[in-house]
């Protein structure tokens, strides 16, 4: 059974402005983000998937965005692994021991990376290739191209390769606003998103690449959970409804427009459990 983690919204909150959708013009209503969190868990056991939380805190007003603390993966011969991120901002920082601790008392390895002046921002920015077979590294706005080297180079101990994209779009300031593997052949990406070079590197790597507008990548509708041949997403179009259909997928709608607020959806608010 799929194992997803989530942290229940109960500090979530916008109170500064870490990325471009972050502003405090509409205050979030906490008893509306409460229901879609809830909703969302509700998919996603509907899906089939096993729903984990850790302990929301204090003062840690995006810890909801699940995605970000850590980065988790498996390897045969090695065992459960999570990297411990270093985040940007000083209230994400705080997060991170957090997740670290919940995933040490659950036995997995912890790779405690040497981040010096580097940053990285966990699922936000690391992506795995649906089979496992590699990782898609985001790189720009949050975390930094010496951030994904030093991640590069832990994961090619374990012979994993690390593909590095650079992102060039603020609004697409995460991997996971603008590139959402959908299986093993196709992925959707938003092209505006990233340099010329990562931009040929996606195309090179995925059989079919299907292509986002900047307005569909905007509205979160590439952070979506491929799930049981679900795909869950915040909104919907009838070009992004061919399109999964095409890859024998059907869209759920969650409403998430309270954790859009601070930048986030659907995929920033879980990391799936190996
Ligand atoms: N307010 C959060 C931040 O700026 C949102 C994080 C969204 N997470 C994601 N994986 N894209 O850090």
């Amino acid at each position: 059974m799929p194992t997803v983690l989530l942290c229940p919204p109960h500090y979530f909150d916008v109170v500064d402005q870490k990325n471009p959708y972050m502003s405090r013009e509409s205050a979030v209503d906490r008893v509306k983000a409460r229901t879609q969190w809830e909703t969302l868990c509700g998919v996603l056991q509907q899906n089939g998937c096993e729903v984990q939380t850790i302990d929301p805190v204090d003062g840690l007003e995006d810890m909801v965005f699940a995605a970000n603390q850590v980065f988790v993966g498996e390897k045969i011969g090695y065992g459960k692994f999570a990297v411990p991120s270093r985040m940007v901002y000083p209230s994400r920082h705080r997060e991170v021991p957090f997740y670290a601790d919940w995933f040490r008392a659950r036995d997995y390895k912890l790779i405690d990376l040497d981040y010096g002046d580097d940053y990285l921002e966990g699922h936000g920015d690391l992506l795995w290739h649906p089979d496992g077979s590699r990782i898609y590294a985001g790189y720009g706005f949050r975390s930094t191209l010496g951030g994904v080297e030093k991640f590069a180079a832990a994961m090619s101990e374990m012979g994993i390769p690390v593909v590095s994209l650079q992102l060039v779009d603020p609004y697409c300031y995460h991997l996971d606003t603008c590139l959402c593997p959908l299986n093993n052949d196709a992925a959707l990406i938003f092209p505006g998103a990233y340099s010329a070079e990562a931009l040929a590197s996606l195309h090179k790597l995925w059989k079919r690449v299907h292509l986002l507008t900047a307005d569909e990548a905007h509205r979160f509708m590439g952070n979506g959970i491929v799930i049981n041949g679900s795909y869950i997403t915040p909104h919907m179009t009838p070009p992004l409804e061919a399109i999964l259909h095409q890859e024998g997928l059907t869209p759920v709608i969650v409403d998430t427009s309270e954790f859009e607020k601070a930048g986030g959806s659907c995929f920033c608010m879980k990391t799936f459990l190996p």
